[in-house]
């Protein structure tokens, strides 16, 4: 029997992207070949220097080739010389849009030996996952201006939230909710006293598909108290379900009490097509080309990705050798770990050669 062979799309991008993707090929290619699969690996120069140089954020025949691929690997996208939102909008929404990446998975998750500004917590009360709809909400870019730039100007920017994509959002994290059998709880966060046109829909929704997964608990939280909750209370968590804009706002939150952008990654995912898996930290252009970044966050990300195309027990080794990385390392922010970008690269091989 031939290995199979994934393609996989590098985006390495912006600032430190290159960096830590390299550590997370390094990671991915030692996986592979323990579990004897292959990744073939199609780079493309996306980011800030590509569109200064030709004024072209995403090439058409780009996009084409990316629909073809079994899984995309981005770095980061964000360059000090482009205008805010030009690359955000033009790369990575457009793809999250185009691909039809309909949720945002990120994982909540303290690793052992990962200090956390929450006292009082440990990796058993930080444990939950984020699951985010990815393609409508404020995201969905409706909306204008009346008399810009007069004393009478009106912005408008409205919130788009259709049946179908609701559904399918809350659909998956259901089932999301049962495959991952941890405690069986899907929390939906919205804003039901306020947004009473769009968060009605959500909570409908929520309770039409609830009545279908009779095994899960079900639960509610205002956007504003699941903060709060998520500072008090994680252990409260198991998934949570929410729209973009929320979602957006509270895994930075998580991101924070899991440890901090060194370790927070996300998948941008479409179930039927092409999905999308990056670190969910930035470009940070300070620490570019230092080799002192956290490269863990990228690596986790490649967990995902592994998940996703169908690899889950590679995904698990990948997730137990970061496990063991966190506890050598002095901290997870940037040049803070005691150890380079590539050596905590090194680092991870030598736990997964280890684990063999
Ligand atoms: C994220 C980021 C993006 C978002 C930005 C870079 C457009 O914050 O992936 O969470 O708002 O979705
Ligand atoms: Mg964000």
């Amino acid at each position: 029997m031939t290995a199979r062979t994934y393609r996989i799309a590098v985006i390495p991008g912006d600032g430190t992207g290159p960096e830590v993707i390299r550590e997370g090929r390094k990671v991915l290619e030692v996986v592979a070949g323990q579990s004897g699969f292959s990744l073939a690996w199609q780079e493309y120069d996306l980011g800030g220097e590509r569109f200064l140089k030709t004024g072209e954020a995403l090439p058409p025949s780009v996009l084409q080739e990316l629909r073809g691929v079994d899984a995309i690997y981005l770095g980061a996208i964000g360059h000090p010389g482009v205008k805010p939102g030009i690359l955000e909008q033009g790369i990575l929404l457009k793809l999250r849009f185009e691909l039809d990446q309909y949720i945002n998975l990120r994982p909540v998750k303290l690793y052992p030996g990962v200090w956390t500004p929450l006292r009082d917590k440990g990796p058993e009360q930080i444990d939950f996952v984020v699951v985010r709809e990815n393609t409508e909400g404020l995201y969905a870019g409706v909306g204008g201006f009346l008399r810009k730039g007069t004393s009478q100007e009106v912005a408008l920017q409205t919130s788009v939230n259709t049946r179908h994509g609701v559904e399918r959002c809350i659909q998956f994290a259901f089932d999301y909710t049962r495959r991952r059998a941890k405690a069986n709880k899907l929390t939906l966060c919205g804003k039901t006293n306020v947004l009473t046109f769009a968060h009605d829909l959500w909570q409908r929704v929520f309770d039409d598909v609830a009545k279908n997964y009779a095994d899960i608990h079900t639960d509610y939280t205002h956007v504003d108290a699941c903060c709060m909750w998520m500072v008090k209370n994680p252990e409260w968590f198991d998934v949570i379900v929410t729209d973009n804009m929320f979602g957006d706002i509270i895994t930075d939150l998580g991101a924070m009490i899991q440890g901090g952008m060194g370790i927070a990654a996300g998948g941008n995912l479409n179930p039927e097509g092409v999905s999308m898996f990056e670190p969910i930290g930035g470009s940070a252009p300070k620490y570019t080309g230092q080799n002192v970044i956290n490269p863990l966050a990228a690596i986790c990300a490649g967990g995902l990705l592994l998940e996703c195309i169908g690899q889950p027990e590679p995904a698990r080794r990948v997730e137990q050798a970061v496990m063991q990385v966190t506890q050598q390392l002095k901290s997870l922010a940037a040049g803070k770990m005691g150890y380079s970008t590539s050596e905590v690269g090194d680092l991870v091989v030598k736990a997964l050669n280890g684990s063999e």
